[in-house]
């Protein structure tokens, strides 16, 4: 599964047109979800994507970009589960789903009979991975025990104001990345005194500086949403911004705490 330090949210994108224009800038990690209400604008995105390179020297594949889509908390009874991952699948326009998560471990979640379906449906190949997203550790420890595949990635909120290293020590204890959703905190990282001041030291952007506060922590790959050209080519590139730990610390530091998905 390809996962760079920067791949793309659409939460909100609607425009497929911003799906294709990412990935001829070079991102090859797409996440959506089925309550985006968008699969089948990301899906068109990407078989423009795909067409519009097919003449290249090195075509873009499919096999190169990971399509990342999310069961709602109401699609993860034992017998929810494969039909709901067909209709991400078909919306998408894909044979397979690089990475299924849970969404969130709530409504019909139950380990033994969620992760078991996700991973007959790994078996017959409609899923290569599996995820979960918004666990806690309990959620965590189970998941791990639970299920016969390997966990690929837990997905969570990570961002200077909100940061919890204990689900990164979980990860790297058990050798699964974290996906940081909304890492520029919804668009509010220039409100960050901190962030800001490391910014200025570097003539960054504040979201050039959050992005690179994230991916520079092992092992984590970000995902912010972007619709434009502009944002979808600096956001890429602020994964090479390389901060010192003295500025890494400074943000780690941060006080003010504001988590924007709560249960
Ligand atoms: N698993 C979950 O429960 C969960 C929950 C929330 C989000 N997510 C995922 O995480 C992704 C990102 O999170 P998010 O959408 O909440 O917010 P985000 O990525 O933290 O912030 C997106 C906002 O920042 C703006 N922006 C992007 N790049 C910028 C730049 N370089 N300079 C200035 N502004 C910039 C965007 O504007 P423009 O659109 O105008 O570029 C948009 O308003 C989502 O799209 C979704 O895929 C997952």
């Amino acid at each position: 599964m390809n996962f760079p330090p920067v791949g793309l949210g659409t939460m909100g994108i609607d425009d497929p047109d911003a799906v294709a224009t990412a990935l001829a800038l070079g991102y090859r990690h797409l996440d959506t979800a089925r309550i985006y209400d968008n699969e089948a604008v990301v899906g068109q995105g990407l078989a423009a994507g795909l067409a519009a390179d097919d003449g290249a020297d090195e075509p873009l594949g499919r096999d190169d970009v990971t399509v990342a889509t999310k069961l709602w908390i109401d699609d993860l009874a034992a017998d929810a589960v494969a039909p709901a991952a067909r209709e991400s699948a078909d919306r998408l326009g894909v044979d397979a789903l690089d990475l299924l998560y849970v969404h969130r471990p709530r409504g019909d979640y139950d380990p033994d009979a969620t992760l078991p379906a996700l991973d007959r449906l790994v078996d017959e190949g409609l899923v290569r991975n599996v995820g979960v997203s918004n666990f806690e550790l309990a959620d965590l420890d189970r998941a791990v025990e639970r299920l016969d595949a390997p966990l690929a990635a837990h997905q969570t909120e990570l961002h200077p104001l909100f940061y919890r290293p204990e689900l990164l020590d979980h990860a790297r204890d058990h050798g699964y990345p974290v996906v940081a959703y909304s890492p520029l905190a919804g668009g509010r990282v220039r409100e960050i005194d901190a962030v800001v001041e490391v910014a200025e030291a570097h003539g960054a952007t504040p979201e050039a500086v959050a992005i690179a506060w994230a991916t520079a922590k092992d092992p984590v790959v970000a995902i912010p949403k972007a619709s434009s050209e502009a944002h979808l080519r600096a956001n890429l590139a602020a994964a090479d911004l390389e901060l010192t730990d003295e500025e890494v610390a400074a943000i780690d530091a941060v006080e003010r705490e504001e988590e924007l998905f709560p249960e």
